[in-house]
């Protein structure tokens, strides 16, 4: 049975302006012990999503339909509080940003003894013994000491540590990790991404990483859920998702990651030899390039597909219809060059994929082509 299944969730907030539809039709799947990762400009939704998992919405905040079944059972059915016996013990959330996380009068110590005590009851001695260890599994150094220390006497990478252990107590089943490396510096990215991706492997946990970042998604996701204006756009496995996007969003948001990102991109796809890329977004030119045009405001959302009004791709069609994800059976181009092609069950939210998937495949050459479509998009309409 699937861990963790979103499906088709769909969220909007009553304003005096009227409804604000900001989730319009989440949906993924989580398996035990694998990282899938939440991907999208901000504003798409990603955080509702994590909150909505943690039953933890804001005042106003009405879901129209949709479930959410941890080990097939709808979380959205709960009361406050059965919610208090899944909060931190199934799901368990680490916030972007750990100041606001901790408490800033209380030591380390009594914040995880706090933690501890909420699950179960132990001597005092046991459960300083349990923060230590706790501190420890995150990599702190002298976890005894740093008990009695308050949050403002370390550092940000070692307070987002704390925030993990605090996370972890209750050895929860799903880690829900939001942007949780956008406070801190890129070396503690990467050691904080690495602790996540220790503890998984370790507990056989499920993590649902939220970033916009795609270097983050390829050093640390099997699986990628791309989200554009409250939607999901694109379902795949982290190499498919890098070796042939099938929307256009998700073109994108490959062609725009930074060097970096372009790098650790690289490094997916070199270990799949086998689906031939014929060039590593690595090696693509280092012009600068981002998406022309804004992410919708939910209060302004076009009509048909939300993205038709960025997408070099629009047909008639995309601004009257609005395309379903649906699971297809694509034929990808792999390799433009022996006309190789794998047939693939994948799931995108757009009625032009197989055209997406080609132009992708080609782009690998070089972006010029694709650019070219972009810009022929963005000039004004006469
Ligand atoms: N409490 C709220 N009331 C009204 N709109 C909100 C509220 N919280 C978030 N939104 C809107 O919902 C959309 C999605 O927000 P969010 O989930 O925070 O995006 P992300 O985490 O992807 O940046 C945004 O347009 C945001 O302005
Ligand atoms: S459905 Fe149309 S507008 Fe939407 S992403 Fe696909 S081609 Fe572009
Ligand atoms: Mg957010």
């Amino acid at each position: 049975m699937t861990l963790l299944e979103v499906r088709n969730l769909r969220l909007r907030f009553d304003t005096k302006d009227g409804p604000l539809q900001v989730l319009d039709e989440i949906s993924f799947k989580l398996e035990a012990g694998e990282t899938l990762a939440m991907v999208g400009e901000s504003g798409s939704g990603k955080s509702l999503t994590a909150l909505t998992l943690m039953g933890l919405l804001p005042p106003g905040a009405i879901i129209e339909t949709g479930e959410v079944l941890l080990e097939g059972r709808n979380l959205l059915t709960l009361s406050a509080r059965q919610w208090r016996s899944v909060r931190g013990r199934e799901l368990a959330m680490v916030y972007q940003d750990a100041n606001s996380a901790l408490h800033p009068l209380l030591t380390v110590g009594e914040q995880l003894a706090e933690a501890i005590l909420a699950h179960r009851k132990e001597s005092p001695s046991e459960v300083r013994k349990a923060c230590a260890s706790a501190l420890g599994e995150v990599g702190i150094s002298a976890p005894e000491a740093r008990l009695d220390a308050y949050p403002h006497e370390l550092s940000g990478g070692m307070r987002q540590r704390v925030v993990i252990a605090m996370a972890l107590l209750a050895r929860p089943k799903v880690l829900i990790a939001d942007e949780p490396t956008t406070a801190v510096d890129v070396t503690m990215q990467a050691q904080i991404l690495e602790l996540l991706e220790h503890l998984r492997a370790k507990y056989s946990m499920a993590v649902l990483l939220v970033t916009h970042d795609l270097g983050v998604v390829a050093r640390a996701a099997q699986k990628v859920a791309v989200v554009y204006a409250g939607r999901t756009v694109e379902l795949a496995t982290t190499k498919e998702l890098f070796q042939t996007p099938l929307h256009p969003y998700s073109v994108g948001l490959l062609r725009s990651a930074p060097s970096e990102a372009a790098q650790s991109m690289a490094s997916v796809l070199a270990a799949s030899p086998s689906q031939g890329p014929t060039q590593s977004p690595s090696q693509a030119p280092a012009r600068l390039f981002s998406i022309p045009g804004m992410a919708p405001s939910p209060a302004r959302m076009p009509v048909g597909c939300a993205f038709h009004p960025r997408c070099p791709f629009e047909v008639a069609r995309c601004s009257r219809e609005r395309p379903e994800l649906k699971a297809w059976r694509v034929e990808v181009p792999s390799n433009m060059h022996t006309g190789l092609v794998t047939a693939t069950s994948r799931r995108a939210a757009c009625f032009e994929q197989e055209r997406v998937a080609a132009a992708a495949v080609a782009s690998r050459t070089g972006w010029h082509e694709l650019e070219q479509l972009w810009l022929a998009k963005m000039e004004p309409r006469t």
